[in-house]
């Protein structure tokens, strides 16, 4: 018995001792991979000049650096830790934002009360499209005007619905013509501006509207302001309604997208996203859709990771020149970060 209690004493003390010696080693090499905190400093000094951020007072600076760090912190340790994952994160804009922030103003998809539709949706037209290409891009098809910036404002249901009739129009008129988020931000009623809207609500307001104009005639400017009636009643693309792709079908969502780009909701409320610099992403996304954006192609990366290829209206200095890669095809029902949740797509007949 006294034996036995010795032992055990012993081997708690060994144990304990290992225990220890573990935890200097781990916290050791934990500090090797932390950046150093002058070198930080320097970084965020060198992101502000960058993106010309100036901040009001030194305590102001003070809190931002600190999620600048974090940020930082969790950018080096996720590209360390998953090395071999198929998508990189970087310091970007985005650097000195808090997650919160970053969701509370860059998103901006909100369900709401979805009206029904004042007219027939047509039913989901591409059901019977067998031949699909292998990949798409609908740029090189030149159907896709540049990356556009929807600022600190959660206007992108109305960036998503936009670059979808950009492309339906160039695609049956040989045109592409940019057009006016800012007229559905300041006209569309039934959405809320920069408070966040529902794509196919957008899509109807501009029916009802008999059409949108072009953003030159009706610039962006990142606020809600008054209906210009003037400039709305421009008319420069008319379309005839939206049609929905069957929810949680990626093979559907495919034979919509071999056809024209299609308007989606993602989450994109993550580190993973507000950070995403380039690759395919295959995680760091729930199906809880908070943002709106536009599929414009899909292929499959050299290492046989099939895609989705998506404008973002984060501007061009996010992500890749603008865009996003997220995986195509998987178990998960409604495809990662829900893309295949909520699609649907302009009509028009001319
Ligand atoms: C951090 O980096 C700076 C500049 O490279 C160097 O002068 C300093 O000694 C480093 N500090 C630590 C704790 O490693
Ligand atoms: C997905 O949609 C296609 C038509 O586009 C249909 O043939 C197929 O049955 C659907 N799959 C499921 C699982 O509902």
């Amino acid at each position: 018995m006294q034996l036995i209690m010795a032992l055990t004493s012993s081997w708690k003390l060994i144990l304990a001792a290992t225990v220890v010696m573990l935890g200097m080693w781990t916290s050791q090499s934990t500090a090797r991979t932390l950046p150093n905190a002058s070198m930080v400093l320097e970084k965020h000094e060198n992101w502000m000049a960058q993106f010309g951020r100036a901040y009001k007072d030194d305590a102001e600076k003070a809190m931002r650096f600190k999620i600048f760090k974090e940020n930082v912190e969790y950018i080096e340790s996720f590209n360390e830790a998953g090395a071999k994952l198929p998508y990189k994160l970087a310091i970007n804009k985005f650097a000195d934002l808090t997650n919160e922030e970053f969701k509370t103003s860059r998103n901006g998809f909100k369900m709401g009360s979805h009206p029904k539709p004042s007219y027939k949706v047509s039913s989901f037209k591409y059901a019977n499209v067998i031949a699909v290409p292998a990949s798409m891009d609908w740029r090189m098809k030149g159907a896709v005007t540049a990356v556009k910036n929807q600022g600190q404002c959660g206007t992108c249901w109305a960036f998503s619905v936009v670059a979808t009739i950009e492309a339906i129009n160039q695609i049956k008129t040989g045109q592409l013509l940019s057009l006016s988020e800012q007229q559905l931000v300041d006209c569309d009623d039934k959405e809320h501006g920069c408070e966040g809207g529902f794509k196919n609500n957008a899509f109807e307001f501009i029916v009802q509207n008999g059409g949108i104009t072009t953003e030159t005639n009706y610039p962006y400017v990142r606020f809600k302001g008054i209906c210009d009636t003037m400039k709305a009643s421009e008319v420069a693309v008319q379309i005839t309604g939206y049609e929905v792709v069957p929810a949680n079908n990626e093979t559907a969502l495919l034979q919509a997208v071999a056809n024209q780009p299609v308007s989606v909701s993602i989450d994109s409320s993550s580190l993973d996203s507000q950070f995403y610099s380039s690759g395919v992403l295959t995680g760091g996304c729930g199906t809880n859709v908070d943002h709106e954006v536009a599929v414009v192609g899909y292929g499959t990366t050299t290492d046989g990771i099939k895609y989705w290829l998506v404008k973002n209206s984060w501007g061009q200095n996010w992500g890749e020149d603008g865009y996003f890669r997220i995986q195509r095809d998987v178990p998960q029902i409604g495809g990662l970060c829900g893309i295949a949740t909520t699609a649907s797509y302009p009509t028009m007949i001319i």
